[in-house]
């Protein structure tokens, strides 16, 4: 990379970094400005992340619904996930991620879903929800976060998302989906 590319990179990189996660931040495009708010999950929020969910084109129906009901858990009063949701000003949900304790194990965390309404994508709302779960977890003496997704072409994308954001193939499970699309395991270690 050269010297200048670098610089740029490592500048965008601790402006990121900088921006305390979970406060309030703007976003400027050609719409005008958006102030983008996180917090936790409220029922309010269902039709807004189901909206988020058929938006983004990624998932199935079947997805959807397991998404859905991961929620209607949750609203219900389960602890086992977690939600972080990323607003705009008029408490709209844009983007979520939801994550949890990985059962039976003393300090493994999954990362279940993460999507972020198309017209949001690639503005770092995405990166502040997982590091916003990535500060949770690790508070919580979490040592170890995983997660799955598909080789499909559909998800390039998204796998390079986790590579940028420090995840790592720990494992790949040929035609785990079906006979064209096998499993990935991403994983990240922090230090205790
Ligand atoms: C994956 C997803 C959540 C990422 O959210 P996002 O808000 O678009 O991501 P960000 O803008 O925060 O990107 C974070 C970093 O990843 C990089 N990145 C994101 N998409 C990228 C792409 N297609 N190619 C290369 N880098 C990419 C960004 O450039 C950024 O790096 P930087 O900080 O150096 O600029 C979003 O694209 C999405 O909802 N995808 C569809 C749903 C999905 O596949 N969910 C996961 C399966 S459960």
């Amino acid at each position: 990379m050269k010297r200048t590319a670098k610089l740029e990179t490592l500048k965008k990189l601790s402006f990121i970094e900088k921006r305390k996660i979970r406060r309030p931040f703007t976003l400027r495009g050609r719409e005008g400005e958006s102030e983008i708010r996180f917090r936790t999950l409220k029922r309010a929020d269902r039709e807004k992340i189901r909206e988020v969910l058929e938006d983004v084109k990624s998932f199935t129906p079947e997805e959807i619904s397991v998404a859905l009901s991961l929620l209607d858990e949750t609203l219900g009063g389960s602890t086992a996930y977690r939600f972080l949701v990323a607003t705009d000003e008029r408490d709209t949900a844009l983007g979520y991620i939801c994550y949890g304790q990985a059962p039976m194990t003393s300090s493994t965390w999954d990362i279940y879903w993460i999507a972020v309404s198309r017209r949001f994508q690639k503005r770092h709302i995405g990166n502040m929800l997982l590091r916003g779960a990535e500060d949770e977890i690790c508070a919580e003496g979490g040592r170890l976060i995983i997660i799955e997704t598909s080789t499909k072409p559909s998800y390039r994308s998204t796998r390079r998302f986790y590579e940028k954001m420090g995840y790592r193939v720990s494992a790949r499970i040929a035609k785990f989906y079906s006979e064209r699309d096998d499993k990935l395991v991403y994983s990240k270690y922090f230090s205790s």
